[in-house]
């Protein structure tokens, strides 16, 4: 069972991709009365359609969690327009610190997915609240922004997105690494395809992408709803896919006692794996440049 707690826009639309996908029953749970029982009853209705048998439960009892095998944290103040995610900082953490006590006390055997924003810096502050082991607490950011650079490589293209392979990582933020030297159109680099400026283009488009859709309709649903269910089929049927995933760093790439994103082997246990790539000179002084601003961020944290 998964639990997913915060039914804002996209912690509900998570819920219904993952009924949609089949992947598992739901469990939605948000503090504001009857705000998740509204959105899976609207779900239960329409599961006939998406031939869903499973169960939508929708509730403000945070106790409804037990025994869930994942339970995914949306909840928290979403980004406003002009807003960067390092300032919802202090207020997110505050929220998830108390959501994570209860995440302890009744899923205590939980893989816990953090998508609440500014994701790394809050799946710091999940991970050491929860005392869980580090594979046990990892947070959904640089699949999105992969996603987003795949869209922009195919259009760009004019070829089908499902042929675009890539890789970003480091802060799920303006500080992301799209890693150009790992992408290809079917194994054919995007270096032999595009002239480096149209992929520099491509690069800073992937970078502004979330903020691009926040301009537009206040915040972004689609994309990260439907990344939290690649993740959740990947943790729930076990099926390692690898992928950016924000994970707490002991030593790999050169850093520690910070959570960031990485390539990963995502499967049963969480993540299963840290792959560790050779990175370019430049390529790594920008992972480092990208690491130091969520250690400051955390920092910051721990000085409030
Ligand atoms: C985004 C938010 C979820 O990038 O961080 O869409």
């Amino acid at each position: 069972m998964i639990s997913i707690i915060g039914a804002g826009k996209i912690g509900s639309s998570a819920a219904f991709n993952i009924l949609g996908r089949r992947i598992s029953d739901v469990v939605l749970i948000d503090v504001v009365e009857n705000l998740a029982q509204g959105e899976a009853l609207d779900m239960m209705q329409a599961a006939p359609a998406i031939e869903f048998d499973g169960k939508i439960e929708g509730t403000s009892s945070y106790s409804e969690m037990r025994s869930s095998e994942l339970v995914i944290l949306t909840a928290g103040l979403a980004r406003q327009p002009g807003m960067s995610r390092l300032d919802l900082i202090n207020k997110n953490a505050a929220i998830v610190k108390s959501i994570v006590k209860e995440v302890v006390r009744y899923a205590p055997d939980c893989k816990l997915m953090v998508v609440t924003n500014p994701v790394d810096v809050i799946t710091y502050v999940a991970f050491k609240e929860s005392g869980f082991e580090r594979n046990r607490v990892f947070g959904m950011g640089n699949i999105l922004d992969t996603l987003r650079f795949r869209s922009y490589i195919a259009m760009k293209l004019g070829v089908s997105r499902e042929d675009i392979r890539a890789l970003v990582i480091g802060e799920h933020g303006d500080s992301m690494v799209p890693l150009v030297n790992y992408a290809s159109v079917s194994g054919i680099p995007i270096t032999d395809l595009l002239k480096r400026e149209q992929i520099q283009k491509i690069v800073n488009l992937t970078r502004t992408s979330g903020s691009d859709v926040i301009k537009l309709k206040g915040s972004t649903v689609y994309a990260p709803a439907a990344v939290i269910a690649i993740m959740a089929d990947a943790v729930l049927r076990g099926r390692n896919r690898v992928m950016g995933v924000s994970t707490y760093l002991q030593g790999e790439y050169g850093f520690s006692d910070v959570s960031i994103g990485v390539p990963c082997v995502l499967g049963k246990n969480g993540v299963e794996r840290i792959l560790e790539l050779k990175l370019d000179l430049e390529t790594k002084k920008e992972f480092e440049k990208s690491a130091a601003v969520v250690k400051d961020a955390i920092d910051k944290i721990k000085e409030a």
